[in-house]
């Protein structure tokens, strides 16, 4: 379970104070499918930061499974982020100077994932990339790409994924292939998922409809 309270985010921009999160309180079940909405610069990345730990809060708890991670170092962070976190951001990380498979395998390796090449090979199937295993990533399509970071963000088989606009460049087949992916690996692994998206349609697919309006919480409701 995810808990956050009163999580605020400051920053400073041209000698004044820009509030970014303005105390949200927000609580997010284990294996719950969370849609993020909102318009541009409503904070959506910026929450997604934080509960990454990737970025700072000014104020406020993040506490996953009963710990503080506001509380946590670098150092612990980063083992968090690599035990328990799956990432698809939008403009991908990918890295151009090894291959598709070679992507996924490295991001194993990272976490000593025991069968690195063998759940590689596995995971880059089920995302229909079987037979662009040694194609590297400027030749891949966009939403090969956009596949090829989904089979990245799940090969250690994380609880926790978090996705900001995963389908955001893609045609509505691509968009759609990511979210039945998506979806099936969250049947499947039970995986808590955060995903942010402009797309009504892509958040209609989701347990739970969360929509910010300048750093605040604008309606949260449940999709039956
Ligand atoms: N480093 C920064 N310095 C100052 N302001 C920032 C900084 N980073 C983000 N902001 C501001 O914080 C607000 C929220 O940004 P955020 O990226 O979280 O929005 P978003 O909802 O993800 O928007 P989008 O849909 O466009 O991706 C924006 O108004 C943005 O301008
Ligand atoms: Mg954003």
């Amino acid at each position: 379970m995810i808990e956050i309270t009163g999580l605020v985010k400051t920053l400073y921009g041209g000698g004044h104070e820009v509030k970014i999160l303005k105390s949200l309180d927000l609580t997010i079940p284990t294996g719950q499918f969370l849609a993020v909405t909102g318009q541009s610069g409503s904070g959506k990345t910026t929450l997604l930061s934080l509960i990454a730990g990737l970025d700072n809060s000014t104020t406020g708890q993040i506490v996953i499974d009963g710990q503080d991670i506001t509380k946590l170092n670098e150092d612990e962070l980063a083992l968090l982020r690599g035990k328990r976190f799956g990432f698809i951001f939008q403009n991908f990380h990918l890295i151009p100077t090894l291959t598709a498979l070679e992507n996924v395998v490295l991001a194993a390796e990272l976490n000593s994932t025991p069968g690195a090449t063998k759940k590689a090979t596995d995971l880059l199937g089920t995302v229909g990339l079987g037979d662009r295993l040694h194609h590297y990533p400027a030749q891949l399509s966009g939403g090969e790409q956009q596949r090829l970071s989904l089979a990245r963000a799940f090969v250690n088989e994380p609880d926790i994924i978090l996705a900001d606009e995963p389908t955001g460049n893609l045609d509505s087949k691509n968009s759609d292939r990511i979210i039945e992916l998506l979806l099936e690996l969250h049947r499947v692994k039970q995986a808590t998922i955060i995903l942010v998206t402009h797309e009504q349609h892509v958040a209609e697919r989701s347990e739970r409809i969360l929509t910010l309006a300048d750093g605040k919480i604008a309606s949260d409701r449940l999709n039956p």
